[in-house]
Formats: C-alpha cells, structure tokens, sequence
C-alpha cells in the first residue's frame, strides 16, 4: 500500500462543489471523526484532483454506518434525505438544491457473468477492490487514519501518471461488461491509453460472452453516458474507438455508418426534444433500424414495430407521391425521436428537415371557433376546411389571415 499526502486546501481546489457542498464535508468530517469512522472521497474526485482537472462528482464514502450519523448531520446541514437505496447508498438534497451521494464501503461479490453483485458492508480496502480501474481505485482520506492522505492498493498513481488504463483484474469485464465501454470514454476523455491487462480483460469477457449477456437496461443506460457524460466534441471518437474494440458486435449491436452531417441533427435533437425523447434519440443515432439491435437497447416490441414499420413505409419515392399536407400529417403522427433519428438517413434527410424547420410551423391563423363564426356547420365540416387551408398554407398558395377568410367562404357551399 502507498500512501501520499496532500493538504486538503491543495485537494478541494479542484472540486467545483458549491460552497454548501463543502459545507457537508467539514460537517460529516467532523461527525465521522468523533465516532471513530474512516470517511473518505473515492474514484472520480480524487483522480481529478491528482490530474488537476475540476471535478463536480463527490463520491463521498463511509467505512462505518451512515444511519448513526445522518440524524444530527441532517439536522446541521439543513438537508433531505431523498433516497436510500438497498445498496447502502443515501441521496440527499441540501437547501439551495445541491444533491449529494453518500456511500458505504462495500464488498461486491459476483456470481454470474454480467450479472449483478451481491452487496455487503466491508472495510475500505474490500471497497477500493471492488472498483473498475486502478486511476479510479485511488482513495482520498478526510479522517483517521488517512487523514489528508491519498491511499494506493493497486499502483493508481503509477497508471495515473503513465497514463494508464487498467483493470484491477482479468475478470473485471465478465464481472462487469459495461467497464469496456467505460474504459473508452475514460481514454478519449483524458487522452489516456490502455493497458495489456484491459486487452487481456477484454478476451477473457469475448470467451465467456459476457457482452451478449449484458442486460438491455444496462447496456443502454452505459450508452447514453457517451452522450450525457462526455463532451459531444468526443462523440465520435467514443463511438470509433468502441468499435476499434468491437464492443457494439459483442454486444450484438449493429452500429450505423456516421456521416460527419449527423452531427447537425445530433445539435437539434439536444436543442428541441424532452429529455427522455432525447436519451432514446441518442440510442437510436448509435444502430441501424433493425430488430435486433431495438431490443438490445431496450425497446419494447410496441415500439420496435411502430419504429420498423415506418422506417420501411418510408422511402424517398413515398414520401414524394404524398400531398404535401399528407406528408406533414404522416411526420407529426410520429414520435419526434423516431422522426428526427430517420432523419440521419440519407434519402430522408432532406424531406424531413424541411418539414421540422418549417412546414411543422405552417398553420392556419384561423380556429375552428372562427370557422364557426364565418358559418361553417358544426361538425366534420370544420375539421376539412382547416385541413384544405393548411393544405392551401403549405403549397404556398395562400398566406394572409384575409386570404384564409376567402378561402373559407369560397368552400363554404362545397361538398367534401
Ligand atoms: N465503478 C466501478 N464500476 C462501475 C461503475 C463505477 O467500479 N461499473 C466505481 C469506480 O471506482 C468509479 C466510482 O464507482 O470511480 C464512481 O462511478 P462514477 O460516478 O460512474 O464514475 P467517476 O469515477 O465519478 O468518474 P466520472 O463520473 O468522472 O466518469
């Protein structure tokens, strides 16, 4: 074991935590140290703080029990407790809104491939053993017996300053298969390389097949931190390098061709869609449209269906042989994700990036309660003849609230 000290003043200058977060620590430093339990931060903090990089992640954790020490830290920090999770993990929320992650250390003992671990209470050291790769396996103490101290049980520093990423073991991806994928966004993200011993962790998981046994939930919720976690300017160089190591194959995904234009719809669907349209947008920018790779992610056959379904009714010669207004109906029966992902396809994209950036916004002035007004019968009537303005709007034929108006007493009389 090394050890090596670092004055918490050098250390806290790069969390960018607010000053309520670091509020928290002095408290439950304190609390921590009067019972005599060893309270210290873990993984992402402390491999930024030591690669001078500002981290906002406190992953703050607690050789001892959390339950002896939350009603008087509650009390004194003003905060809420959101959550307990069965794993020994609290959530709480602090006034001004900062939430923060308490952790037990924890021992993770695992019985399958890709399958989850049993979770038990343990001492630090079976807490550092747990973790996925030696830069994140690095322990900051905030109490005795490592106070101001930074503990190594498995060379992080040396990885850390070699650039390294490497697993604790050779069976850390049967275990966990989604640490491939978070081994890539950890060598793009700091530039880093891999170590022999990820390559050999790597083979060890292809043997067992433990990719193709990743469960759906897990293996989108590690995708979507490519696109929630990482700089979008490293999108591409994610998706590359998990494909240099054949993780979306393993995985049984069929992963799409990018075009550099992708990342212009990418930008829309950052901008306009709900976040959980959003996370499937992004899901869905990774494979080609085939069922396989639907369920894999996740989707359920509803949805898989309705996705397939248009995606082969969708051809450029359909669309074109539709009315303008037909075309513009079809488009809005759809969920914006699936609409904007059919987008990134090539014969598409044109058609549809017409009607989100503009005929999606062409809609008569007129309501069906002015319709009323004008005379108009109540009933199926007042549906058609706004359809036939929106028609008239979308051709280009008519503009003007006026010419609405006209066109409204011109069909008054008319049969539909
Ligand atoms: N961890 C792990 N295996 C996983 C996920 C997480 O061992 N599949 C451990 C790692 O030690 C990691 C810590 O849990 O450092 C916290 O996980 P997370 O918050 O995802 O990562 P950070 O280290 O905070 O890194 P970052 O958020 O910067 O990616």
């Amino acid at each position: 074991m090394k050890t090596q000290h670092l004055p918490w003043k050098e250390f806290s200058r790069y969390l960018e935590v607010p000053e309520q977060g670091l509020n928290f620590l002095k408290e439950a430093k304190e609390l921590a140290s009067e019972k005599g339990f060893f309270l210290y931060l873990a993984g992402g903090p402390v491999r930024d703080a030591l690669l001078k990089r500002a981290s906002r992640d406190l992953d703050l954790v607690l050789e001892g029990n959390w339950e002896v020490l939350l009603p008087e830290l509650l009390a004194k920090t003003k905060g809420e407790l959101l959550f307990k999770s069965q794993f020994l993990t609290y959530k709480l929320r602090l006034p001004q809104g900062f939430t923060i992650d308490l952790v037990t250390a924890r021992r993770e003992t695992y019985t399958g491939v890709a399958s989850l671990p049993i979770v038990e209470p343990a001492d630090h050291k079976a807490d550092i053993l747990r973790r996925d790769f030696t830069i994140n396996a690095l322990i900051y103490g905030l109490t005795l017996p490592f106070e101001e101290e930074v503990v190594d049980l498995v060379s992080g520093l040396k990885d850390l300053s070699e650039g390294k990423i490497c697993p604790l073991h050779r069976d850390s991806f049967i275990e966990d298969p989604t640490r491939a994928f978070r081994g890539v966004r950890y060598k793009v993200r700091l530039s880093f390389n891999y170590a022999g011993d990820f390559y050999l962790a790597l083979e060890r998981a292809k043997e067992v097949e433990a990719f193709e046994k990743l469960s759906p939930p897990r293996l989108a919720q590690e995708l979507k931190l490519f696109f929630s976690k990482e700089p979008l300017e490293n999108l591409f160089k994610l998706i590359e390098d998990s494909d240099a190591l054949n993780l979306f194959e393993l995985s049984l995904l069929k992963k799409r061709a990018l075009k550099s234009s992708d990342i212009d719809i990418l930008g829309l669907a950052i901008k306009e869609l709900k976040p959980k349209d959003r996370e499937k947008f992004f899901l869905l920018f990774l494979i080609e449209l085939e069922e396989k790779s639907l369920a894999r992610l996740g989707f359920f056959p509803p949805e898989r269906e309705k996705i397939l379904k248009v995606y082969k009714i969708f051809t450029k010669e359909y669309l074109e042989n539709l009315d303008i207004l037909e075309r513009v109906e079809a488009f809005e029966k759809l969920p914006s994700y699936v609409l904007l992902r059919l987008a990134l396809e090539e014969n598409l994209r044109h058609t549809i990036m017409e009607f989100w950036n503009t005929l999606r916004h062409i809609k008569p002035h007129l309501s069906g309660h002015d319709l009323k007004a004008l005379g108009v019968e109540e009933g199926k009537k007042v549906g058609l003849i706004l359809r036939e303005i929106r028609r008239r709007k979308l051709k280009g034929e008519i503009k003007t609230l006026k010419e609405e108006k006209e066109l409204v007493k011109a069909l008054l009389f008319r049969d539909f």
